[in-house]
C-alpha cells in the first residue's frame, strides 16, 4: 500500500472480527516496532504480547475494555521509552497493520498499577488489533479523498511559517 494512502485511510477501529491473525502478519506488525527508531536508540521496549487470562485481566485496566477483549491481538509496549518514542513505535506497529488489512486502536490505561503487574514492566501503550468487523478497503478511495473526509483540523489552522 502507498504510505500516504496507508497514513491517510488509517482510522482507529474498534470493531474486530473473530479471524485469526496469522503468525506472518503477527510478526511483521512486531517487527515494525523494533524497526522503530528511538532517541539515541536505545529501545528500551518490550513489545509483550497479551492473551488468555492476562488479557482478560488487562481489559479491566483500560478505558475501553471491548476494545482488548474482542480483539485478534494485544501488544502491549512495556518499558522506560519516552514518549515520543513509544508513539513512533506504537504508529509503526499501526501503519504496518493496517498494511496487512488488519485494523487497530490504541487504549488508554485506567489503571496503570495492575497494568504494570500484569505485564510485568510499565505500560506505555496498549494496541488493540485485528481484522475489522465491517470490511474496510483503503484502495475504495484515493488518499486525497482519505484526507478530505478525516476528522482533522485543516492545514490552514496548523501550519504556519516563520522566516
Ligand atoms: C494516547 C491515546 C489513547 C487513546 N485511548 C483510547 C481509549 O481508551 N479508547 C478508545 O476507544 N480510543 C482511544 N484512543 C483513540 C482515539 O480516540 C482516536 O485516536 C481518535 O478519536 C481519532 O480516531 P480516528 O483516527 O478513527 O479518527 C486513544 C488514542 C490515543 C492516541
Amino acid at each position: 500500500m502507498d504510505t500516504y494512502l496507508a497514513i491517510a485511510s488509517k482510522r482507529d477501529v474498534r470493531e474486530y472480527s473473530d479471524a485469526p491473525i496469522p503468525d506472518e502478519v503477527r510478526e511483521r506488525i512486531l517487527d515494525a516496532g523494533r524497526l522503530t527508531g528511538s532517541s539515541k536508540n536505545r529501545q528500551r521496549w518490550e513489545f509483550v504480547v497479551v492473551s488468555g487470562r492476562a488479557r482478560e485481566r488487562l481489559a479491566d485496566a483500560v478505558y475501553a475494555p471491548e476494545n482488548v477483549r474482542s480483539a485478534g491481538l494485544v501488544v502491549a509496549i512495556v518499558g522506560e521509552a519516552g514518549s515520543f518514542d513509544t508513539g513512533r513505535c506504537a504508529q509503526n506497529m499501526m501503519l504496518a497493520a493496517w498494511g496487512e488489512g488488519v485494523v487497530s486502536c490504541p487504549n488508554g490505561v485506567r489503571d496503570a498499577d495492575a497494568a504494570a503487574e500484569i505485564c510485568g514492566g510499565e505500560v506505555r501503550a496498549i494496541l488493540s488489533l485485528g481484522y475489522p468487523a465491517r470490511l474496510r478497503d483503503a484502495a475504495s478511495r484515493s488518499a486525497e479523498e482519505w484526507s478530505a473526509r478525516a476528522n482533522r483540523k485543516p492545514l490552514s489552522e496548523l501550519v504556519r511559517e516563520v522566516s
